[in-house]
């Protein structure tokens, strides 16, 4: 067993009685989320009456998970925390660092050795604190999480963006960086603004081409990316119940584009049903006593409006199926209007590539319907358009997916079968194309679309749809193929329509697996060694950050003024930058080398105002720093946006800068730059954006009375001579404050 069935039977034990206690202290009903919270304090004996949206809270979650690209960093901060194991179960994923090239039998291999370094360092560590190890080729961190750990009412954190995957599973799970997780392995608070709370009322239920994926594709077109930040998303409603546990899942899981802290679903059959396929039956047994506990009260069903601070309906009889894009996930538009919208913006109309899976999209429920549409190409006399990709979830869904036919399926139209990790979810794609620099579409079932993000190449316009809708677009190798309602000619010349997908929710034959993948920590690993090579290029012991020299930060030169979308691929690529994520040094070569400069609209490309040179962004805050002195970032909204990897914040710091402020922060990112001991600055008035200049010398006054809630000083002095001050937010707080002035969180 991989998880530890008496911890939860403790959990289960004492539900009841905590969620009773916590609606005492808050004397109202609770939705379903805060029962959750509530119960997870770090602190359950003092039960204030907390502020959603301003006060912080502090929790203690019941487990970590972290994949290998951000583990790296995790764990090497964890090293110098001087614990002998982690304070609750965590489980390391090596899913990030394979590529996708030709299929599993030759990448995977290929990985293994590539990144040999990089796993043992990351299986040794595991073995010696007691963590779990999933090796690579496993699957992906949030399929095996919800395949094995997610468990109703609990909390968790995982250091990668889409963590909220297991509140198809009824849990409160939340994507941190690196730092925040050595907070919760070593026993300490973990720290959160308290989340507002949005009510996402579900009637009907969904039928035809619509597919879960469709909910939270809407969702995301109402939302946009940054509407939920700082909020949960709650599902409610007699449509939750018509949604699969993995269908649930995926709608969890993309939570993360619209900037949510978390999405749950309450507790119901489908859970029930998908925990005791997954072998879970004494779980599903143990929440089925505690069902009401698992649910929002009935006080609070009955009078959403009261409860959520906002309410959004979606009629899911009415739903129609999605496609989102070009490069941003919330470009949300039904299929229907798409081939309008890919006309009138010129879109590439070619759809040149396929792929199915990831952590998303790759339950059983997903590949039986998209394989129902592989098989419709035989049936109907009908020709793949498109090159096909799929990558599985995990070796449980593959192994399923392959006793049941789907995956011969797949490959009987070319599909290519990658192997059990996020390949192109993450530009761990080697795509061969005959033009790089040529516009070209592609369509996914993954769940974000950022320029670059799946092939590095700017060119591609990747759509984000449900596995269904990307295996029909394959199918036709047309973007303004509307299956709905539109025919393709088959080999024979005839119109044929393709059939709705149907599927399996669950497999009837139970999951098999032959070797899922698991590496148990031995009893005791004192005495594993953990070795750094000083000459690796990937790995890095790190050293503190140096703590704040008490006064303020006068005239930093601008080291970027960032225009437009800046996420956290801008600052810190993935693809083959993953490499380094052991190695801040060397990672820090690619600083904000995706990010626009507004001045001249060009990525990396910024200038060096001790040699009036332009030069790439990483080489000018070097020089800065070789000169002992501090830079600053300023940008536009959302500045961090995508996933939780902490390097967008740890580089910038080891390269001296030491503050960004920018029109607003993406949550996980504003956290990782308080962690790390940086300034996270927001324009008051969003016009003073437009003040900043090129060659400006930026001041940040009122440190030594830095206070939470109270502004501090800006001031620009332009190359002129004239002068703009004016005062920029924060939201630290007095632990947040102290990091800042140690360094970084750590260092506390
Ligand atoms: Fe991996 Fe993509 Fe999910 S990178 S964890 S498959 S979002």
């Amino acid at each position: 067993m991989v998880y530890d069935i008496d911890m939860l039977r403790t959990f289960y034990a004492s539900y009841a009685k905590r969620v009773k206690a916590a609606q005492q202290a808050s004397g109202k009903p609770l939705t379903l989320a805060e029962k959750i919270l509530y119960t997870h304090l770090y602190h359950p004996e003092i039960q204030p009456r907390f502020r959603r949206g301003e006060d912080y809270a502090t929790f203690r979650p019941d487990r970590v998970a972290m994949q290998d690209a951000t583990a790296q960093m995790a764990l090497l901060q964890f090293m110098n925390a001087g614990k002998e194991t982690t304070a609750v179960p965590a489980t390391v994923h090596c899913d990030h660092l394979i590529q996708a090239y030709k299929g599993v039998q030759t990448d995977l291999p290929a990985a293994c050795q590539v990144n040999r370094e990089v796993y043992d360092f990351l299986q040794s560590v595991s073995a010696k604190y007691g963590i779990g190890f999933w090796k690579p080729g496993a699957g992906i961190i949030h399929q095996v999480v919800l395949e094995n750990y997610a468990f109703p009412g609990g909390m968790m954190v995982g250091t990668d963006s889409h963590t909220p995957n297991a509140g198809g599973l009824g849990m409160i799970a939340i994507g941190v960086g690196g730092a925040d997780a050595v907070d919760v392995m070593t026993g300490m608070e973990w720290e959160l603004k308290m989340p507002r709370l949005i009510g996402v009322h579900l009637k009907g239920s969904l039928n035809g081409w619509a597919a879960p994926k469709d909910v939270i594709l809407k969702l995301a077109g109402i939302l946009t990316v940054k509407g939920a930040t700082n909020a949960i998303i709650e599902y409610f409603g007699e449509g939750t119940a018509s949604i699969s546990a993995t269908g649930k899942a995926t709608i969890c899981n993309m939570g993360a584009e619209v900037g949510a802290t978390t999405s749950i679903f309450p507790y119901d059959e489908q859970m029930n049903a998908y925990l005791c396929a997954t072998g879970r039956e004494e779980i599903a047994r143990l929440a089925s006593a505690c069902a009401d506990c698992l649910q929002a009260d009935p006080e609070v069903l009955a009078q959403p409006e009261k409860y959520y601070d906002r309410i959004i309906e979606i009629d899911l009889s009415a739903l129609e199926p999605y496609i989102n894009g070009p490069f941003t996930p919330d470009a949300a538009c039904p299929i229907s209007d798409f081939a309008e919208k890919v006309k009138a913006n010129g879109y590439p109309r070619r759809m040149e590539v396929g792929l199915i899976g990831s952590c998303t999209n790759s339950s059983y429920q997903d590949l039986s319907r998209a394989a129902s549409l592989a098989r419709q190409v035989k049936e109907k006399a009908l020709k793949m358009a498109s090159p096909l990709i799929i990558n599985p979830g995990s070796e449980q869904i593959y192994c399923t997916a392959r006793r049941d036919g789907m995956i011969s399926a797949f490959e009987a139209v070319g599909g290519t079968i990658m192997t059990n990790a996020c390949g192109p979810c993450i530009g761990q794609w080697k795509r061969v194309t005959d033009d790089p620099n040529r516009a070209n579409s592609i369509v996914t079932s993954f769940n974000r679309n950022f320029a670059k993000r799946a092939d590095g190449n700017p060119n591609t316009h990747a759509f984000v749809a449900s596995p269904e809708l990307a295996m029909a677009l394959t199918i036709a190798g047309d973007l303004c193929f509307n299956p709905l309602t539109d025919t393709l000619t088959n080999e024979k010349g005839e119109q044929v329509k393709l059939d709705a997908p149907a599927g399996e929710t669950l497999p009837r034959n139970g999951f098999t697996v032959d070797d899922n993948g698991y590496i148990a920590p031995p009893a005791d690993g004192k005495s594993i060694e953990v070795s750094i090579h000083p000459d690796s290029e990937r790995l890095q012991k790190l050293e503190p950050f140096a703590p704040w020299d008490g006064n303020d930060l006068i005239d930093m030169p601008l080291l970027i003024k960032t225009k437009g979308k800046c996420t956290t691929d801008h600052i810190s690529m993935a693809g083959p930058w993953l490499r380094f994520r052991g190695h801040l040094e060397n990672i820090s070569n690619n600083l904000l080398m995706g990010a626009v400069n507004a001045f001249n609209g060009k990525t990396n490309w910024v200038l060096n105002t001790l040699t009036g040179e332009y030069e790439a962004v990483s080489a000018v805050a070097k020089s800065y720093k070789a000169k002992g002195i501090p830079s600053i970032v300023v940008a536009e909204e959302n500045y961090g946006e995508g996933s939780s990897r902490e390097h967008a914040a740890m580089e910038p710091r080891f390269l001296n800068v030491r503050v960004v402020l920018a029109k607003s922060f993406a949550r996980i990112h504003e956290t990782n730059l308080k962690k790390q001991g940086m300034l996270a600055l927001t324009f008051i008035h969003k016009d003073d954006y437009d003040k900043v200049q090129e060659n400006d010398r930026i001041s940040v006054f009122g440190l030594r009375e830095f206070t939470p809630g109270k502004p501090l000083q800006i001031k620009l002095r332009h190359a002129d001579g004239s002068e703009d001050t004016f005062e920029a937010a924060h939201t630290y707080n007095e632990m947040q404050i102290k990091w800042f002035k140690a360094g970084a969180a750590l260092n506390l």
